[in-house]
């Protein structure tokens, strides 16, 4: 049956926008804002009915409900994720506002300028939280009204200490529909940040060195998950007889760096939704001197990737979007891999015994087996991808 996607309204300042988040459909409950994009957009217009915001940043904006709610400011959006990116356009465009062009600012990139309101949408780890920070510091004066958003059982103790070490002052809202707000006021004028370079994360097995950078997924030791699909894959034929090779949300790059070192035969891909992990990715690369020209893509999925291009895909997929359990991610990158593969290819999907994947798995591939399993995970090995 044909999914419906579902379009959600929003009313800002009295003015409704529609919006759209890409996954979901008339049965997910899944919506393409948060009760925090809500409180955040209304203290804004509360405080200035006027509209004059000055020259705002948005930072982490998901699906674009703050970016299309503040639109009459023309705001800078900072976002780490290519998905973001692509949804926040689509939004923008569905509501009739110009899309972001060259206001735009990757993960990996500082912001320009001088910013009067910054609004931050408070990230999952707090090493991206510090990160963000810091450079937001940079870029805002005395007189800038800093907002942080999030549902409050995500505004920890530790949070706030990084916006008051900082910023300067914060305080905190009252809760409304479970979100609440963290206001902070600049002590003065942070130099001018450095630009992004990943750094030290761990060795792994094999005596990988790996990168790391803000947000990164595992970024101070090699996953359980990882581990046992790097094990499985050493020991697979098909790791020695590949010549193209993706590792579909790469992170680190741990896993196709750790199989690099171990056969030179296949060329890789690795490709992650963030910025920053594909520039850790990178950097793992080139620590391991692994001479072969790998490729590095950060998009949605396999995006920009050609359908049934790759022999091999090795992948320990996403199963959240930022705190909640998102399935269709899940889905669409298990879709996106189906698409990717040759009918000759094998997936390799390493995942948790309890969520029973290869269920999910069988919908796109007519053979779907476990090759390998520990107490918690299960590596899952699918090829005859079904196009
Ligand atoms: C469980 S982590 C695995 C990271 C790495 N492969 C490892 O084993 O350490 C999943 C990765 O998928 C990435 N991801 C999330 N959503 C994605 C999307 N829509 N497209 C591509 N990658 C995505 C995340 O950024 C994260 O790096």
């Amino acid at each position: 049956m044909a999914r419906v996607a579902a379009e959600t309204k929003l009313t800002i300042g009295g003015r409704e926008i529609t919006l759209l988040r890409p996954d979901a459909d008339e049965r997910s409950p899944l919506r393409a804002w948060t009760a925090a994009d809500r409180l955040a957009l209304d203290h804004l217009a509360e405080i200035s009915p006027d509209g004059g915001l000055g020259n705002v940043l948005i930072v982490n904006d998901q699906f674009g409900a703050l970016t299309v709610g503040l639109a009459h400011a023309e705001p800078t959006v900072w976002s780490d994720s290519a998905a973001a990116r692509t949804a926040i356009d689509a939004n923008l465009a569905r509501n009739d506002c110009h899309v972001l062009g060259d206001r735009v600012v990757a993960g990996t990139d500082m912001p320009a300028g001088l910013f009067d309101t910054v609004v931050i949408v408070l990230p999952k780890t707090l090493s991206l939280l510090e990160y963000q920070l810091g450079v937001v510091a940079s870029v805002v004066h005395a007189e800038s009204r800093i907002v942080g958003l999030a549902m409050a059982r995500n505004i920890t103790r530790s949070s706030l200490s990084l916006f008051e070490a900082t910023l300067g002052t914060t305080t905190t809202s009252l809760a409304r529909q479970k979100a609440r707000l963290v206001h902070a006021s600049p002590n003065a004028l942070a130099p001018a940040s450095d630009p992004f370079i990943a750094g030290d994360g761990y060795i792994a097995d094999g005596g990988v060195h790996v990168a790391s950078s803000p947000g990164l997924f595992s970024s101070d030791r090699l996953d359980v998950g990882s581990r046992l699909l790097i094990d499985t894959m050493i020991a697979a034929d098909e790791l020695m007889t590949a010549d193209l090779a993706l590792d579909l949300g790469c992170g680190s790059g741990v896993i196709a760096a750790s199989l690099a070192k171990r056969s030179a035969t296949a060329t890789w891909t690795l490709c992650d939704v963030s910025d920053l992990a594909v520039a850790a990715a990178q950097s793992t690369w080139e620590r391991n001197k692994l001479g072969g020209p790998a490729t590095f893509i950060v998009a949605d999925g396999a995006a920009g990737c050609d359908s049934a291009s790759f022999d091999l895909v090795v992948t320990n997929p996403p199963f959240h979007q930022d705190h909640a359990v998102d399935n269709a991610l899940t889905e669409r990158i298990l879709a996106e891999a189906a698409r990717v593969l040759t009918n000759e290819g094998s997936l390799f999907v390493v995942a948790q015994r309890h969520l029973h994947l290869h269920t999910r798995m069988r919908r796109h591939f007519s053979s779907v087996d476990a090759v390998s399993k520990h107490p918690s995970h299960v590596v899952i090995r699918a090829v005859e991808p079904i196009r």
